[in-house]
């Protein structure tokens, strides 16, 4: 990458023994495992339960999504999951690791290794080209330059843009642009997806192609892990998990 964004630590080696990886990874245990989860936000005197004791286990493969009304809970749920913000209490196991254990260091390993994030806004960075975007994570992992570029020349063909590598964010469709953010989401082969309304800001046939390549994804094998209000994008998921003020409502699954 020639345009190296602006941090603040050096980045991680590539090791595979490095703090926060997957060696205490318990493979025969289901892939995430919530227990009395629960997260409260503090407005002054007021105490909202953005979460409100979850309890939830996910398998490898699978693929949820996340519906309820607006403020039951979902974006607190996955941005927990995604390890972007801490529970107040309960148990949130990730391959059998106790991510409150982790420190803060060891939790953004943590994440690098194990997270893939999709967001309704793309969340690209628009001084930077659809490679240098893709190659973000690695970037941070520590991966040799020419490494990450040929790393992410091909994630880039596998989302249909290969012919796009050296274009900006603002350059592109929004489809295309939520297409780099699942490129670069998978940069590093997280186990797990979380994808935050992934299709919000598109317009149908575009979403249905995003929806197209999470499918192909999740066949592929990877965990997937999604909000959105619409249930036809919830129909694409096998498990749906109904919330509530803060907690489940119910889950409906495929037969
Ligand atoms: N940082 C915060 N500080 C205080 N309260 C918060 C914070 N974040 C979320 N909340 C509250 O927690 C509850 C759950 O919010 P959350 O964002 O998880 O809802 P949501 O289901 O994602 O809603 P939406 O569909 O509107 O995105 C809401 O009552 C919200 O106001
Ligand atoms: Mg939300």
């Amino acid at each position: 990458m020639t345009d190296r964004p602006p941090h603040n630590t050096t980045p991680h080696t590539d090791t595979t023994t490095a703090v926060g990886t997957t060696t205490r990874a318990d493979t025969a245990g289901p892939l995430i495992e919530l227990a009395d989860l629960r997260k409260t936000y503090h407005m002054g005197t007021q105490q909202v339960h953005a979460l409100a004791g979850v309890n939830l286990q996910l398998g490898r493969g699978e693929f949820w999504a996340i519906l309820g009304a607006s403020g039951s809970g979902k974006s607190t749920m996955l941005n927990v999951l995604g390890c972007l913000d801490r529970p107040t209490s309960g148990i949130y196991r990730l391959e059998g690791q106790d991510v409150a254990e982790l420190d803060d260091d060891a939790l953004s390993e943590f994440r690098l290794r194990h997270l893939g994030f999709i967001f309704q806004s793309f969340n690209l960075i628009p001084q930077l080209t659809v490679r240098e975007n893709i190659e973000l994570p690695l970037y941070y992992l520590g991966w040799e330059a020419d490494r990450s570029a040929d790393h992410a020349a091909v994630l880039a063909e596998q989302v249909g843009l290969a012919d796009r590598l050296d274009h900006r964010p603002n350059e592109l469709s929004g489809g295309q642009q939520q297409r780099v953010a699942v490129a670069r989401a998978l940069a590093n082969d997280p186990p797990v997806l979380l994808a935050d309304e992934p299709t919000g800001n598109l317009d149908s046939s575009t979403s249905s192609q995003i929806m197209s390549l999470l499918d192909e994804l999740n066949q592929n094998g990877k965990t997937i892990i999604m909000v959105t209000h619409e249930n036809d994008i919830a129909a694409h998921a096998q498990h749906r998990l109904h919330m509530r003020d803060g907690i489940i409502d119910r889950i409906e699954r495929d037969a």
